[in-house]
């Protein structure tokens, strides 16, 4: 089973784009994951949050934050009274990178490569377009470096809304950088973690207020 290069729709909406991605061959990953996970919200959502690539949950229900991490930015979501069904939900990847655990049957998220950003970018651009938000927000730093470069550097960048760069296919407004939810359950010191990801959430929350 060959890769192609990822055929994006001209002009195409969201619904006519998630139709195209799920044959998507762009990259080996279609090959072991079930199904593409593509991103959900409304077309008119103010803010588009864009993670990683979906995990173990997300690539069976085929919906974008809906496992441990999805739960973490739920409840900061939910603290700062930004409904999650307002916002567009995506990752940088659509479809999950795993190994497989020597024992048992376990699924191991392993963290996509510049191959594989690369040749997902062009949904993520299209899914931009078609949406325009005012805002989007980058979950971790293969968000981060799908959309603004491979050189891009969380620290001292996270929490401040940043303007996009100056880069024609890229249809953003201003960008908020921060950790991955799921960054925050692998931390030493969770509660504090916790609190600095809902204190750069809060930069969104009141920028939509
Ligand atoms: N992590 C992500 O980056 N995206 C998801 O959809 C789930 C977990």
């Amino acid at each position: 089973m060959a890769t192609t290069t990822a055929t994006v729709p001209d002009a195409a909406d969201l619904d006519e784009l998630r139709a195209a991605a799920a044959t998507c061959t762009g990259c080996a990953l279609y090959r072991d994951a079930t199904q593409t996970v593509f991103g959900e919200g409304p077309p008119t959502a103010r803010a588009v949050l864009v993670g990683e690539q979906p995990g173990d949950r997300e690539d069976r229900a085929g919906r974008p934050f809906v496992g441990p991490a999805g739960g973490v930015l739920d409840r900061a979501l939910d603290e700062l009274g930004v409904d999650r069904s307002s916002v567009y939900l995506t990752n940088a990847v659509k479809h999950f990178k795993f190994v497989r655990a020597e024992r048992g049957k376990r699924r191991i998220h392993k963290t996509p490569g510049r191959t594989e950003v690369v040749a997902c970018r062009p949904w993520l651009l299209a899914e931009l377009r078609e949406v325009s938000p005012e805002f989007v927000v980058l979950l971790g730093s293969v968000a981060a470096k799908a959309l603004l470069g491979p050189s891009f550097r969380l620290t001292g960048n996270r929490g401040r809304l940043l303007d996009p760069p100056d880069d024609e296919s890229l249809s953003a407004g201003r960008i908020l950088v921060t950790t991955h939810p799921s960054a925050v359950l692998r931390a030493p010191d969770r509660t504090a973690a916790y609190a600095e990801f809902v204190a750069d959430l809060e930069v969104l929350a009141k920028a939509l207020a």
